[in-house]
């Protein structure tokens, strides 16, 4: 059976203390569930406090982007081992709103993620196709070209590995989550190229997360499509029992 992650992309909200709080209600609310890999991955400013609140629970802490170089003059920046020495084990990559306004490309994606992977945090790798590109029916264009470049010379493992998280952008933060259907497509397509590239058993193991407006509404019948591996969860990761309902619906 494939693992199954649901994590919570905090992106710029909350300050240290609430962050804290947030942390240990997910700890208290998943504490059972715990099938479900449950990661949290609030700003890097609590990173560390993060941490230290869900010490002794089985929730994973992530960055939310980390360089390419191991250290250097990149202002802004955090390197995989400044993650790692906090107790960081995930990081989020390409994030649709890096990719929008930070000038992230597939071709730096592919940097930061190898980078992660050698250093040995779990990248979770962000792809998916903006509206127009939907509309100008280049989904599966756009979705190959973001794998093809994003994970070149990546050696994926399957279990344990790189993950991936299928966030079309056009239903990022709007209330407009994928429908199954079309969740389940573009999860089948892509794992499709995975096993091009990577051959069967790679592709199998290999968790692919959709994101995009899930709330415990829509997270079951999400869940229930055969090749959605989990959640990459924005908004209603920022309320414990929300998340903890969606982190359930994982339960499969
Ligand atoms: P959302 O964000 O759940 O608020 O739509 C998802 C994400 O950006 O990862």
């Amino acid at each position: 059976m494939r693992e199954i992650v649901i994590a919570g992309n905090w992106k710029m909200n909350t300050l240290p203390a609430e962050g804290v709080i947030l942390a240990r209600a997910v700890a208290d609310v998943t504490a059972a569930m715990t099938q479900v890999l449950v990661v949290i991955c609030p700003p890097a400013t609590h990173l560390k406090d993060v941490v230290e609140a869900v010490r002794g629970t089985y929730i994973g802490v992530g960055g939310q982007n980390v360089h390419w170089e191991k250290s250097g003059a990149y202002t802004g920046e955090l390197s995989a081992d400044m993650l790692l020495m906090i107790g960081a084990k995930w990081v989020i990559i390409g994030h649709s709103e890096r990719r929008k306004y930070f000038g992230e490309t597939d071709e730096t994606v592919n940097k930061r993620a190898k980078r992660a992977l050698s250093a040995g945090l779990r990248p979770i790798v962000c792809i998916g196709e903006t509206l127009e590109e939907r509309q100008a029916g280049k989904t599966f264009e756009v979705l190959m070209r973001q794998v093809k470049i994003g994970l070149d010379g990546l050696v994926l493992k399957g279990r344990g590995g790189l993950v991936i998280a299928y966030e079309p952008v056009w239903a990022i933060g709007t209330g407009v989550n994928a429908t199954p259907e079309q969740a389940q497509e573009a999860h089948y397509f892509i794992r499709g190229l995975l096993k091009v590239s990577y051959g069967d058993e790679i592709a199998d193991q290999t968790v692919i997360q959709y994101g995009g407006s899930v709330t415990d509404a829509n997270a079951v019948e999400l869940m229930a499509c055969p090749d959605v591996d989990g959640a990459l969860v924005g908004g209603a990761s920022l309320k414990a029992d929300v998340f903890g309902r969606i982190v359930k619906a994982g339960v499969k």
